[in-house]
C-alpha cells in the first residue's frame, strides 16, 4: 500500500488582521516549497477572500472554521456552503470544541453541518474530543464514539470523504499535549468505528489536535493512526507551522 499523504491544517481561530495574514502567508509560501503533505489554513470568515488570493497558486488550501447547518435563508450571521464555495474553500471545521462549548452546538447540529459540507463537495473536518472531566471519569471512548456516530449517521454514505480530528479538550491551547500513546489509542477507536461504516476507513485522514507544536509533532505523526494535525496556536507562527509541515516528511521517509 502506498503511504497515505498526511494533512496539516492550521486553525487560526479568531486571530489575524489584513496585515498579519499577508505577512504570515508570505512567509508560509516562501518556506513551504513542495510539501510532503497536504496543507490548509482555516481562517476567520471575513478574511476568506483575502486568503483565497494569498494562497492562489500555492500548495496551501483554504479552509473555513464553521458553516451553517442550513442551505440558505433567514439565518442572520450564518454562512452557507455555497458561500464558502464562492471563495474556493476546500475544508471546513465542524464541531470544534469551542463551538460545542461556547455556542451550544450539539451532535445533531454538528452532523447537519458535516452533511451540508459533504453535499457541497467541501471536506468537513469533524472535530471530536473529551473534556478533562470525561477523561477522568473513563468516558473518553464513549464520548468520541457518540460524537462520531452522529456524523456517520448523517453522512449519507459519504463517510470516507470526511476528515476527522481528535482534539482532547484538555489539550487545546493549554500546552498540555496528549502523549502519542494516548492519542493513538483514541485514533484506533475512531478508525475501528469508521471501518464499521465504510470499506475506505483506512483512507479517512484522522488528525490529532491540541497543543501540537514543532517539538512534539514528529512523535505524534509517527503513530500508525495519526494522519496529520489540526494546529491552533502554532499555526500563527510561520516558522513553527513550517516545522510541523516538515515533520511529516521525517515520518514518511
Ligand atoms: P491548539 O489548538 O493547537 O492551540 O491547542 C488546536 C485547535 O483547537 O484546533
Amino acid at each position: 500500500m502506498t503511504q497515505k499523504q498526511k494533512l496539516i491544517a492550521g486553525n487560526w481561530k479568531m486571530n489575524g488582521s489584513l496585515e498579519a495574514n499577508a505577512a504570515l502567508l508570505q512567509a508560509l509560501r516562501e518556506g513551504v516549497g513542495q510539501p510532503a503533505c497536504a496543507v490548509a489554513v482555516a481562517v476567520p470568515a471575513p478574511y476568506l477572500a483575502q486568503v483565497q488570493s494569498l494562497v492562489a497558486g500555492s500548495p496551501i488550501a483554504l479552509g473555513a472554521q464553521d458553516v451553517s447547518q442550513h442551505a440558505a435563508g433567514a439565518f442572520t450571521g450564518e454562512m452557507s456552503t455555497a458561500m464558502l464555495r464562492d471563495f474556493g474553500v476546500r475544508y471546513v471545521l465542524v464541531g470544534h470544541s469551542e463551538r460545542r462549548q461556547y455556542h451550544g452546538e450539539t451532535d445533531v447540529v454538528v452532523a447537519a453541518k458535516a452533511g451540508q459540507a459533504l453535499a457541497a463537495g467541501i471536506t468537513p473536518v469533524v472535530c471530536v474530543g473529551e473534556t478533562l472531566e470525561e477523561r477522568e471519569a473513563g468516558q473518553t471512548e464513549v464520548v468520541v464514539r457518540r460524537q462520531l456516530a452522529a456524523v456517520i449517521e448523517a453522512s449519507g454514505g459519504a463517510v470516507a470523504d470526511m476528515v476527522v480530528a481528535y482534539e482532547p479538550v484538555w489539550a487545546i491551547g493549554t500546552g498540555r499535549t496528549a502523549t502519542p500513546e494516548q492519542a493513538q489509542a483514541v485514533h484506533a477507536v475512531l478508525r475501528a468505528q469508521l471501518a464499521a461504516a465504510t470499506e475506505r476507513a483506512a483512507h479517512v485522514p484522522l488528525l490529532y489536535g491540541g497543543s501540537m507544536n514543532a517539538a512534539n509533532a514528529a512523535q505524534l505523526l509517527a503513530q500508525p493512526d495519526i494522519d496529520g494535525g489540526l494546529v491552533g496556536g502554532a499555526s500563527l507562527k510561520a516558522a513553527d507551522f513550517l516545522q510541523i509541515i516538515a515533520a511529516t516528511q521525517t515520518v514518511q521517509a
